[in-house]
């Protein structure tokens, strides 16, 4: 098992799930994901480091963090995908493999959703999937950094 964990970093707003707007979203929380992820993470023989913040700041200093102890990350930055430079720049400066993840499709939705500053520095991107996504960018995670079950 590699000794470091994947960075599930969630951003703004995103602590209300289950509550907000459910018709977009739907009403798995946050928590619900935790142990979405968690579980499909151990199913690689990983685990995750799940985190959430409603501040730019403290998601880049995650994402530096990353750097040094995460195996991957794995990032719903929210609103902040759409609108923040800082994010682009802190993943290029990290060399760890992220997928950007969102619970919506970005892409069927309001034009300001349309573009997203994480994407051009993301080696993925899973969208639309609600909650389910999270496994999916787990497994792509496990298969860039060659983990599986009883590997060592
Ligand atoms: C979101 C999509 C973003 O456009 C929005 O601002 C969010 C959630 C998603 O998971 O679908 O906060 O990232």
């Amino acid at each position: 098992m590699t000794a470091k964990p994947i960075f599930v970093l969630n951003g703004p707003t995103l602590n209300l799930l289950g509550t907000r707007e459910p018709e977009i979203y739907g009403t798995t929380t946050l928590d619900d994901i935790q142990g979405m992820a968690t579980a499909r993470a151990k199913s690689h023989g990983l685990t995750v480091d799940f985190r959430q913040s409603n501040r730019e700041g403290e998601l880049v200093d995650w994402i530096i963090e990353a750097r040094e102890k995460a195996c991957g990350i794995i990032l719903n930055a929210g609103a902040y995908t759409h609108t923040s430079i800082a994010l682009y720049d802190a993943i290029k400066a990290v060399n760890v493999p992220l997928i950007e993840v969102h619970l919506s499709n970005p892409y069927a939705r309001e034009p300001f959703r349309h573009h997203s500053h994480v994407s051009h520095a993301a080696k993925g991107v899973i969208c639309g999937l609600r909650a389910q996504g999270y496994e999916f960018a787990v497994d792509a995670i496990a298969s860039l950094v060659g983990s599986q079950k009883g590997k060592s």
